[in-house]
C-alpha cells in the first residue's frame, strides 16, 4: 500500500457539506479514536468505519502523511505519521449519493526545544541590579507549561507561560547582587505538567550559569613608600587596599619605571597588600606604580620617587692625638651642592687651626652637610674626637691642701690628679715617707698626723703638692676628772688639816689652863 498524500480539501467546505447534506440516519461514518493526546511528531492509527451498505467510498482527510493499513467491508484503518500540530482529521464517506463525515481531535504535547538562560556578565559588581533573562521556545500545551528562575535550588521567580504568549517566551527577574552571590549557580527551569492527562511532570533545565560578584572601593590603593631614596640603598615599598571582595582574587603589581617589581602579595579578609624591594640605582626620578586588578576593574596609584646621591661629609683632623700646645687643623669637606657646617669653626669657615690645650681633650668636632632634594633637606654628619696629651694636674679642688680632722672620725682621703694619660699618684710623709691610702675611707688615727708630699707622674710630666694633715686629739675628759679629783683631794686635805690644827690648838689651850690651875693649886695651901 503506497502512502497517499492528502488532497487539500478545505475543512470549511467539508464542514459545510456535512451540515448541508447530512448522511442518512442509517448510513453514518464514524472515526476512532475521537480524541488523542500525543507527543509532537508521533504517529497514530485512525479507523474510519461506516454503517453504509451501499456502494461505499471511505476516506480520511488530514494534512499529515497517511497510509492505509488495512480495510474491511465498511472500514479503513489509516496510520497518520509525523503529526506536527493540534489537528482534527476527518473521516468522510460517499454512501451512494450521500456524503457524511466525522472528525477526531488530536491534541499534541511537546517539550520545549530551547530553555536558555542569557549569559551572565563575567563580573557583576556587588550592589548593582542584575537582570536574569530566560527564553523558552516551544513546549505545548502552553497552558500547562510554567517557567522558574532559580539561584541554586531557590526559586527567584515563577510564571505560567500562558496560552497565547509569543514564542519564544521571555521571562526575566532582577536581583540585587551581593557578596553571597559570588559563585552562585543560576538556572532556568520549565515544567510541563501533563499529570491531568495521566502522564507526569516533565522538567527541562537550562545550562547552569555561575555568577562572579565583586566589590571594589572607589578609593585608590595606598602606596607606602618614602619619596626620597638614596643611591645604593634598598627600600621596602608597600601597596594595599581594604574593603574589597573577593580579596583572594585581587592581583596587585608594583612597577618601577615601567618594570614590574618582584612582589609578595598577601590577603587577609578584605584587605590585600603587596610588598616589594626597590633598589635605588641611579640618581634621578622614577615613577612607582601600584596596579590593582580585580574582576574587570583596574585601580592605580602612583608616586614619584627621587633618588639622590649624597655622600657623608668628610671631617679630617691633622692629628687625632696631640700633645698640649700642638697645632691641630680641622677640616670639613662635602660634595658639591651641599651646605657644609663645622662646629667650633668661625662662622662661614669649614677649616681652622687650633692650639691644643687640656680643655680640648675629648672635644668633639661635627661636620655636617645639608642637601636639598625634591624640596626636602637632607642632613648628614661626621664627628671626630680629639685626644690631647697633657701633664698631671693637682689642684686645690681635686686635692685639698689642708685636712683638719678629729681623731677617730671616718674620712675619705680624697686627692685626685688629672692628666692624659692618667697620672699615677702617691702621697708620702715628709718626715718618714709613710704612704697615705688615697681614695679610701679610713678611721683617722693620731699616727696619720703630718705633712705629706703628693706626687703625680705620667709620661707627660710630674707635679708635687704638699698636704697638711692635722689630727685633732680626742676631747680630753680624763684630765678634767683627774683635775676635779685632785682639786677635791686638795680641798679635802686642806679642810682636814685646818680641822686637825684647830683641834690641836684647843687641846693645847686646855692643857695650858690645867697647868695654870695645877700651878694655882700648888700656890694655895691645902685644907
Ligand atoms: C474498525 O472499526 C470497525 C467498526 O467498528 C471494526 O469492525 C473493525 O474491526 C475495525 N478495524 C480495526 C483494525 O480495528
Ligand atoms: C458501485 O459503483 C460502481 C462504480 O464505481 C458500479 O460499477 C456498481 O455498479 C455500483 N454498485 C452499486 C450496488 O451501486
Ligand atoms: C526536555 O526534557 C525532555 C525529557 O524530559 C527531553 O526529551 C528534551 O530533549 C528536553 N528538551 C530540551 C530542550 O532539553
Ligand atoms: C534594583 O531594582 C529594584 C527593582 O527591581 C529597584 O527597586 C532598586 O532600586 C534597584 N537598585 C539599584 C541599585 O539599581
Ligand atoms: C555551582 O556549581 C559548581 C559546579 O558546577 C559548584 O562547584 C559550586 O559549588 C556551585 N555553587 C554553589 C554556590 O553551590
Ligand atoms: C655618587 O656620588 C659620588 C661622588 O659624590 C660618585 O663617586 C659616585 O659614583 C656617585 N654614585 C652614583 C651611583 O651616582
Ligand atoms: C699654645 O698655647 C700655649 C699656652 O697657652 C703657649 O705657650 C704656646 O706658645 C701656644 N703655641 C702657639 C703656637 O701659639
Ligand atoms: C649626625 O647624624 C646622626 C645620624 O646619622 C644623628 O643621629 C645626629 O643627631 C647627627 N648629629 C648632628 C649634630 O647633627
Ligand atoms: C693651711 O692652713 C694654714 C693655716 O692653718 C695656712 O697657713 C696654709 O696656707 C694653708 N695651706 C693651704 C695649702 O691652704
Ligand atoms: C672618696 O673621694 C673620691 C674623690 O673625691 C671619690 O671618688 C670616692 O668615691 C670617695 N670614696 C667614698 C667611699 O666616698
Ligand atoms: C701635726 O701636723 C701638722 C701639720 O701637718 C704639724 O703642724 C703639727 O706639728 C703636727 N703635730 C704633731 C703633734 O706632730
Ligand atoms: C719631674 O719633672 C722634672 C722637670 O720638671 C724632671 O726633672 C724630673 O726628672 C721629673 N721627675 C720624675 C720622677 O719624673
Amino acid at each position: 500500500m503506497a502512502p497517499t498524500r492528502a488532497r487539500p480539501t478545505p475543512p470549511l467546505l467539508l464542514a459545510l457539506v456535512a451540515v448541508v447534506i447530512p448522511g442518512p440516519g442509517s448510513a453514518q461514518v464514524s472515526i476512532h479514536p475521537k480524541e488523542a493526546f500525543l507527543p509532537r511528531g508521533a504517529s497514530m492509527q485512525v479507523n474510519c468505519s461506516s454503517s453504509c451498505s451501499e456502494n461505499l467510498s471511505l476516506g480520511l482527510e488530514t494534512q499529515w502523511p497517511k497510509v492505509e493499513l488495512d480495510h474491511g467491508h465498511n472500514w479503513k484503518l489509516f496510520e497518520l505519521s509525523d503529526i506536527g500540530d493540534d489537528s482534527k482529521p476527518l473521516c468522510f464517506e460517499n454512501c451512494g449519493p450521500i456524503q457524511s463525515s466525522a472528525s477526531a481531535t488530536i491534541v499534541l504535547y511537546s517539550f520545549p526545544e530551547r530553555v536558555e538562560l542569557d549569559r551572565l556578565p563575567t563580573w557583576q559588581p556587588v550592589g548593582k541590579n542584575l537582570t536574569l533573562r530566560c527564553l523558552v521556545d516551544g513546549g505545548t500545551p502552553r497552558s500547562q507549561l510554567s517557567v522558574k528562575l532559580l539561584r541554586g535550588g531557590e526559586v527567584l521567580h515563577q510564571e505560567p507561560v500562558g496560552v497565547d504568549s509569543r514564542n519564544p517566551k521571555e521571562v526575566t527577574v532582577t536581583v540585587l547582587a551581593s557578596r553571597d552571590d559570588h559563585g552562585a549557580n543560576f538556572s532556568c527551569r520549565t515544567e510541563l505538567d501533563l499529570r491531568p492527562q495521566g502522564l507526569a511532570l516533565f522538567p527541562n533545565v537550562s545550562v547552569i550559569r555561575q555568577l562572579w560578584t565583586f566589590d571594589l572601593p572607589v578609593t585608590e590603593p595606598k602606596l607606602d613608600t618614602p619619596d626620597l631614596l638614596e643611591v645604593g640603598t634598598v627600600q621596602k615599598v608597600m601597596c594595599s587596599l581594604g574593603g574589597l571582595f573577593p580579596a583572594a582574587e585581587a592581583r596587585i603589581t608594583l612597577e618601577l619605571g615601567g618594570h614590574t617589581l618582584t612582589s609578595k602579595s598577601t590577603n587577609h579578609r578584605d584587605l590585600v597588600s603587596a610588598t616589594a624591594l626597590v633598589t635605588a640605582e641611579m640618581e634621578g626620578t622614577q615613577q612607582l606604580r601600584c596596579v590593582l586588578e580585580l574582576a574587570d576593574q583596574i585601580l592605580k596609584a602612583e608616586r614619584t620617587l627621587s633618588i639622590y646621591n649624597f655622600s657623608a661629609p668628610v671631617l679630617t683632623l691633622s692629628q687625632q692625638e696631640v700633645s698640649e700646645g700642638s697645632q691641630v687643623t680641622v677640616k670639613c669637606e662635602a660634595q658639591g651642592g651641599a651646605q657644609v657646617r663645622l662646629s667650633g669653626a668661625p662662622p662661614g669657615q669649614v677649616q681652622f687651626t687650633l692650639n691644643a690645650s687640656s680643655e680640648d681633650h675629648e672635644r668633639i668636632f661635627t661636620c655636617s652637610a645639608a642637601l636639598r632634594v625634591a624640596g626636602q633637606e637632607l642632613l648628614k654628619n661626621q664627628t671626630l674626637k680629639l685626644h690631647v696629651l697633657y701633664g698631671p694636674r693637682l689642684d686645690e679642688n681635686d686635692c685639698p691642701g689642708n685636712w683638719t680632722w678629729p681623731e677617730g672620725s671616718q674620712q675619705n682621703l680624697s686627692c685626685q690628679a688629672f692628666g692624659n694619660p692618667p697620672p699615677k699618684l702617691t702621697c708620702s710623709r715628709k718626715t718618714d715617707g709613710a704612704l697615705l691610702p688615697i681614695g679610701e675611707v679610713k678611721t683617722v688615727t693620731w699616727a696619720m698626723n703630718g705633712t705629706y708630699v703628693c706626687h703625680a707622674v705620667s709620661s707627660h710630666g710630674n707635679i708635687t703638692r704638699e698636704v697638711f694633715l692635722k689630727v685633732l686629739p680626742k676631747s680630753p675628759i680624763w684630765p678634767i676628772i683627774i683635775i676635779v679629783v685632785i682639786l677635791a683631794t686638795v680641798v679635802f686635805v686642806g679642810v682636814l688639816t685646818i680641822y686637825i690644827y684647830n683641834r690641836q690648838r684647843k687641846i693645847r689651850i686646855y692643857k695650858l689652863q690645867r697647868a695654870q690651875e695645877e700651878a694655882m693649886k700648888l700656890k694655895v695651901p691645902p685644907h
